[in-house]
């Protein structure tokens, strides 16, 4: 039984999530996602998600290829959420490739290829065009 375990906002939920919790959740049996609270996007980004984090947790949650959420409440807790939810993969978006290799003492460490041209920011500045 290999547990994975990925990160992310998953804000205005798109395709782009969508693909990349599907290909985490093929590399094993037992897929955990960990839900940036809106605190932690604001620490980070100085801005708020559009959506708040139960509903994006909500969403998340439904998927039938994600087994269970929590939020992340912290960067630097990676380490513990590993342990705590036992994962033996970790999965990022290659937007992220190389930054994770600090784990790969304790789990596997993945990076997938982002799906092409769609972001949560782009969505934005789409319809902010409208
Ligand atoms: N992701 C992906 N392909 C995309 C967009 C996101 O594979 N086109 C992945 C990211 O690499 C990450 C996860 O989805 O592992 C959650 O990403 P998140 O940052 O929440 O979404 P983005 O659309 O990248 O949001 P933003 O534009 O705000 O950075």
């Amino acid at each position: 039984m290999k547990r994975i375990i990925t990160f992310g906002t998953f804000d205005i939920f798109h395709v782009g999530h969508l693909n990349i919790l599907k290909r985490a959740a093929a590399l094993g049996h037992h897929l955990t996602v960990g839900i940036s609270t809106d605190a932690l996007n604001y620490s980070k980004k100085q801005r708020y998600p559009v959506c708040q984090q139960a509903s994006r947790a909500e969403i998340v949650a439904a998927l039938r290829c994600v087994d269970q959420v929590f939020f992340e409440e912290a960067l630097e807790l990676k380490r513990e959420y590993i342990e705590q939810f036992e994962a033996d993969v970790l999965v990022m978006g290659d937007d992220w490739a190389g930054k994770f290799d600090e784990f790969k003492d304790i789990c596997d460490v993945v990076y997938l290829e982002r799906t092409p041209s769609i972001s949560t920011t782009e969505l934005i500045e789409i319809v902010k065009e409208l």
